[in-house]
């Protein structure tokens, strides 16, 4: 850990110094010496969730890992079995990730309730704090898993999808010591939870820019997310004409391109090919087959929903006239999901008690929310990030910010109230 920042965490009292200080551990758990990257289900995400079990346990909570590998925490309220105020992030990361991109939601959340532990405070409700096993979907293609398989909606379809390495999901669950029949366990009922609240650095240049560092998010944007793979015939570098070529990676080149186009005439709309591997990958053999994934998204719908059928067509019309054989599957679609406004007004009341003017702002990132929101009503946090950063080694979150997030949450923890609107007699 860099002493730096132990000193720091010595000579300042709060929470940002001692957040930093375990987003630091936490980032020193990786399958890469060089990089940060700690992908769903491997021995370094056990390794992980091995150390957030311990805090929590520290922070007075009752914790075990769920049955999809979540972390989960209880800290009961002032009676047993109480509805709970649920908190959580999640604890895998992209490849050569940040280190505050989950982990932060996480650890803000112990540290809160530790806060409450060490003044022995119980609430009129209990508070409990999920780890997400696989908020990213990195490993699997399909994202939220641990959130989905909360919220009772994982798609067991989604067992015999395989990592990049053909370990199936099913499998690498066995390897982690999980049992894939028993997914189901780890689902939990509307009625135990009074609401969901994130906090989660903005991944955005918006807080950065209007000089606050907290922010209260409004909704969260939906995502669709394919796999392609174009099907050509492999070849001699030096023997067929070019005329004659089915190059499966220049109608890969010129898909990508074709739905650049497309997102950057239509305001509103983001679509990244993120992945693309080409076989037999060698520099004197035609490529003969792409894959490639597509992640798009936008605030409306409907309108992403136009723009995948339009991105599939344009495709479709790419392989023919290059004579590939397209083969398009859609791994994840997560509809645009709003942060209830009862909780966009507390956590708006608990900035305003910081000094800080309220800001809301839309996430265009994906999140655990999106999941848990068909369990219950949800809330995020945003926190200032530097640069906008994220997905990126370099992204950083002020000590200052930090501790300014975590004071936000103890506050809105303290002074929650229920505010669900009751259903109709
Ligand atoms: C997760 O960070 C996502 O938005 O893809
Ligand atoms: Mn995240
Ligand atoms: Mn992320």
């Amino acid at each position: 850990m860099p002493d730096k920042i132990q000193a720091n965490a010595a000579a300042m009292p709060g929470f940002g110094a001692a957040i930093a200080v375990r987003i630091e551990q936490l980032a020193r758990i990786s399958e890469d010496a060089a990089k940060l990257t700690r992908l769903f289900l491997t021995p370094q995400h056990r390794e992980a969730a091995e150390l957030i079990l311990s805090w929590m346990r520290e922070a007075g909570m009752a914790a075990h890992l769920d049955a999809i590998g979540n972390v989960v925490g209880r800290y009961e309220g002032s009676a047993p079995r109480l509805q709970a105020l649920l908190l959580g992030s999640h604890y895998d990361t992209v490849c050569d990730a940040g280190k505050w991109d989950g982990p932060l939601g996480i650890i803000t959340a112990i540290a809160c309730v530790a806060e409450l532990n060490r003044r022995r405070k119980r609430l009129p409700f209990a508070v409990e704090v999920i780890g997400f096993a696989d908020e990213e979907g990195v490993r699997f293609a399909s994202t939220l898993l641990g959130s989905r398989a909360v919220a009772g909606s994982f798609n067991e379809r989604v067992l015999d999808g395989r990592d990049r390495d053909g370990i199936s999901l099913r499998e690498a669950m066995l390897r982690f010591g999980l049992d894939p029949e028993r997914i189901g366990a780890a689902a939990r009922a509307r009625k135990e939870f009074l609401a969901y609240l994130e906090l989660h650095i903005e991944q955005g240049p918006v807080l950065e820019a209007e000089g606050v560092a907290v922010g209260v998010v409004s909704a969260i944007s939906g995502a669709t997310r394919l796999n392609i793979t174009l099907t050509g015939m492999a070849g001699h570098a030096g023997t067929v004409p070019m005329a004659m070529r089915r190059d499966a990676l220049t109608g890969a080149a010129e898909c990508v391109l074709a739905i650049e186009a497309q997102c950057r005439g239509d305001l509103g709309l983001f679509g990244t090919v993120g992945y693309l591997k080409a076989d037999p990958g060698a520099s004197n053999v035609i490529p003969g087959r792409v894959t490639f994934t597509i992640d798009m998204r936008c605030a409306s719908d409907e309108h992403r929903h136009l723009a995948v059928a339009t991105a599939v067509k344009t495709i479709e019309h790419i392989a023919a006239e290059r004579r590939l054989e397209p083969q398009i599957e859609v791994t994840h679609e997560g509809r645009t999901v709003a942060c209830a406004p009862w909780l966009q007004a507390q956590i708006s009341e608990a900035i305003a008690r910081s000094g800080i003017a309220p800001r809301a702002l839309p996430s265009g990132a994906g999140h655990d929310g999106m999941a848990v929101a068909d369990i219950t009503d949800i809330g995020m946090i945003f926190v200032r990030c530097r640069g906008g950063l994220s997905h990126h080694p370099d992204e950083h979150v002020m000590l200052e910010d930090a501790d300014t997030g975590a004071r936000v949450l103890l506050d809105f923890i303290e002074n929650f109230r229920d505010g669900r609107r009751k259903p109709k007699e």
